[in-house]
């Protein structure tokens, strides 16, 4: 029954289809459906990989709901495939769900690989699945985001400080409306550890010093463009004299823009716009004035993943907690950075 699921889950199909209208990363990430596939085969994996002596890593990422997440997947793919050599990649999209995941999980565990990396889509409802890894001897890598579980149940965690993105997200927003007035906040996946921190941090820093500012509204948009922007549209309807948005990722903000722009408004100007992550798509609307703000979030973890990987397949120590260096980018930068930006 288990592998049946897990072959559902899996099929060519539905990842090459999932995949195909995941935007610049499509081409690549399809490119890499035979080696998603693998997760569901016969548990004869780590004996190849054994006689080749590669590093064998599993991981189960969320989905595809940004732009942010895409860069991610690329970046783990391509690393993997650039070092074919000496490493494989067993890659599971769980198309956002738990339950998914802890299928793909149990699948890596049966399949006897070296390391198994997560991105988990909420925080809660992991210690069971990651017991079970722990008991095979199998090393957890949480990247980007983290799980409420004992730290003992994972190796290590590589990903930003939420927490002071929403804090920065905070000052930048004050700093934007002169310290005052009402504005609105979109938030993340609810049950995500970048949604429940992103919004922690932002609520305290306004709560503590910008006695001025009022979080009027504040609803989860589960950080997809499409549901920013709905979202946005029910609270211009309820709160005709907002000045600002947050949103916990460049898509909802950026569907808030196109929200904005519908209702006869000026993103950027008569709204302002505070959003994370540093995509693309963020600063072209920064370029043309219709946002303002990113705090950057970098998904280009795949060197940093595999490395971590080999350090724990060598038996070394790894930091608990490997902290991403993120930068903070304002529309009057935006022209001159848009070019070099990787993602
Ligand atoms: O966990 C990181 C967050 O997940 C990114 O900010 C968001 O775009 C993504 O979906």
């Amino acid at each position: 029954m288990k592998k049946k699921l897990v072959g559902v889950l899996l099929s060519v199909s539905m990842v090459v289809a999932s995949l195909a209208g995941c935007g610049s990363a499509a081409p690549q990430a399809a490119e890499n459906a035979k080696t998603e596939t693998r997760v569901a085969d016969e548990p004869t994996a780590k004996a190849d990989s054994a006689a080749s002596e590669k590093l064998v890593v599993g991981f189960a990422q969320i989905g595809q709901e940004s732009g942010w997440r895409d860069a991610e997947t690329m970046s783990i793919q391509t690393y993997a495939e650039e070092h074919a050599d000496t490493v494989e990649l067993k890659f599971a999209d769980a198309q956002q769900k738990q339950e998914n995941q802890i299928k793909a999980i149990k699948s890596f565990i049966e399949q006897d690989v070296d390391v198994i990396g997560l991105a988990p889509v909420v925080e809660t409802g992991w210690d069971q699945v990651f017991a079970e890894a722990q008991d095979a001897g199998i090393p957890i890598i949480l990247l980007d985001r983290t799980a409420d579980v004992d730290e003992s149940l994972y190796a290590t965690f590589i990903g930003s400080d939420f927490i002071e993105e929403g804090k920065e997200a905070a000052k930048q927003m004050a700093e934007l409306i002169g310290g005052k007035g009402k504005i609105v906040e979109l938030e993340g996946t609810v049950g995500a550890s970048a949604a429940t921190d992103r919004k922690t941090g932002f609520d305290q820093e306004i709560a503590a010093s910008y006695p001025d500012i009022e979080i009027v509204a504040s609803q989860t948009g589960d950080f997809t463009r499409a549901q920013g922007k709905e979202v946005m549209e029910s609270f211009l309807k309820s709160n005709p004299d907002i000045v600002g948005v947050y949103a916990h990722n460049d898509d909802m903000a950026l569907g808030a823009i196109e929200a904005i722009k519908e209702a006869g408004l000026k993103p950027g100007e008569d709204i302002v716009t505070v959003s994370v992550d540093g995509v693309k798509g963020i600063f072209e609307a920064m370029v043309a004035g219709e946002a303002n703000c990113t705090v950057e979030c970098n998904p280009l973890l795949g060197p940093l993943f595999f490395e971590t990987a080999a350090k724990l397949k060598a038996g070394e120590s790894v930091e608990k907690w490997v902290k991403s260096v993120d930068g903070v980018f304002t529309q009057d930068v935006a022209a001159d950075v848009i070019d070099s930006r990787a993602y």
